[in-house]
């Protein structure tokens, strides 16, 4: 890729980005109600995503984004690999950066593992969610269902429930919803709820009909199974007594209340079936908003931007760009004077990226940061 933008928490980001990379991510879903859902945005590159943790939404929508925006892509996970003979995080990246790539995306148990990895490689790094910390392509994906539903996230009421203090999914949603100016109360049992949270910008209530009275939204979040051994709840049905999402519940929220999650879901523990499969939920819409978001996210990573490519590459990727305003055959030309197989290429997204229809769709002419 040409710039390297890493994407490792909406922390991070400035508001302007993130209202940037949700307007790029409406681009990309028009591109996926087409026809045929594939633009050559990323042709000549490689993607790798690096699983060190499970994960089905997410990896799968990477790959599919991935694939979408014609990218190479590899995958890898931790299991069967040589982390087992005991290879370190950075070694076993750097072996995969030394393969060409141009971008990583990792999901890791440690908080910080892609902050780490941002420090020492070249590729860029996106952060499929890192231990309790951030998760912010699943946030983009929650900031962009809501803006489609309702128009604005500004002075949205939205409640999030559950298990705050282990969900990663929680802090990047609390970020980027106090950066966009949405109000945000926190929920759950006082066992689950980090000490000062409210300094993120929050209210918070150990009351589930407090939190979700006359809400716009209401995001139950997963109570980590797998947590449970610590001894934080007294059982897995008092706390679906007390805080799942049952109808009755969601009939104290506005009436047009939007359910989400972000799944995987405990059916029965923190949300009823009838609720996951009502009227309300946006559940499966979250999903297939995540590969546009994702598209977004890796369009980013890419940061073409001639000025900060090496001299002999910008001035082929420049002079391709206005080949490509000016017609096809000098465009061709622009390609085939490059020095390298790889400048090449790079030439070639670039006339692609301008040349193609989604580049029209967008405010300015192209997508550009
Ligand atoms: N929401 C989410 O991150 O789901 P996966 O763990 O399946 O990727």
């Amino acid at each position: 890729m040409n710039r390297k933008r890493d994407l490792l928490g909406l922390a991070e980001l400035e508001r302007g980005e993130i209202e940037h990379l949700l307007d790029s991510a409406g681009v990309f879903k028009a591109v996926l109600e087409r026809p045929i859902p594939k633009v050559p945005t990323l042709r000549g590159q490689t993607v790798a995503n690096l699983f060190f943790e499970s994960s089905t939404r997410t990896r799968i929508s990477f790959e599919l984004a991935e694939k979408r925006l014609s990218a190479d892509v590899v995958n890898f996970s931790a299991g069967g690999s040589s982390v087992s003979k005991g290879e370190t995080l950075l070694d076993t990246a750097r072996n995969v950066q030394a393969m060409q790539i141009d971008a990583i995306v990792i999901r890791h148990s440690s908080a910080g593992a892609p902050h780490f990895l941002a420090r020492h490689l070249d590729a860029a790094v996106i952060n499929a969610g890192d231990g309790a910390h951030e998760h912010p392509t699943q946030a983009l994906l929650d900031l962009f269902t809501m803006r489609e539903h309702k128009g604005r996230i500004a002075g949205l009421r939205v409640a999030i429930v559950g298990d705050i203090e282990h969900s990663r999914v929680a802090r990047s949603n609390l970020w980027g919803l106090s950066k966009l100016g949405a109000e945000v109360t926190v929920c759950g049992p006082a066992t689950l709820l980090p000490v000062e949270i409210e300094r993120l910008g929050c209210r918070v209530t150990t009351r589930l009909e407090e939190a979700i009275e006359g809400v716009d939204v209401i995001m139950a979040l997963r109570i980590q199974l797998e947590r449970q051994r610590q001894g934080r709840l007294p059982s897995l049905r008092e706390y679906a007594r007390l805080y799942g999402l049952t109808r009755e519940r969601v009939a104290l929220a506005g009436s047009e209340v939007m359910i989400m999650h972000p799944g995987p879901i405990n059916r029965g523990i923190e949300i009823t079936q009838e609720v996951a499969d009502g009227p309300f939920s946006v559940i499966l819409e979250q999903v297939t908003h995540g590969v546009a978001v994702r598209m977004a996210a890796l369009f980013r990573a890419s940061g073409f931007d001639p000025g900060a490519l090496g001299e002999g590459e910008a001035a082929e990727a420049e002079a391709g760009e206005t080949e490509a305003a000016e017609g096809e055959s000098k465009t061709e030309k622009t390609v085939e004077a490059a020095a390298t197989p790889r400048a090449k290429l790079r030439a070639q997204a670039a006339v692609e990226r301008l040349a193609h229809p989604l580049a029209a769709g967008v405010p300015g002419g192209r997508i550009h940061d």
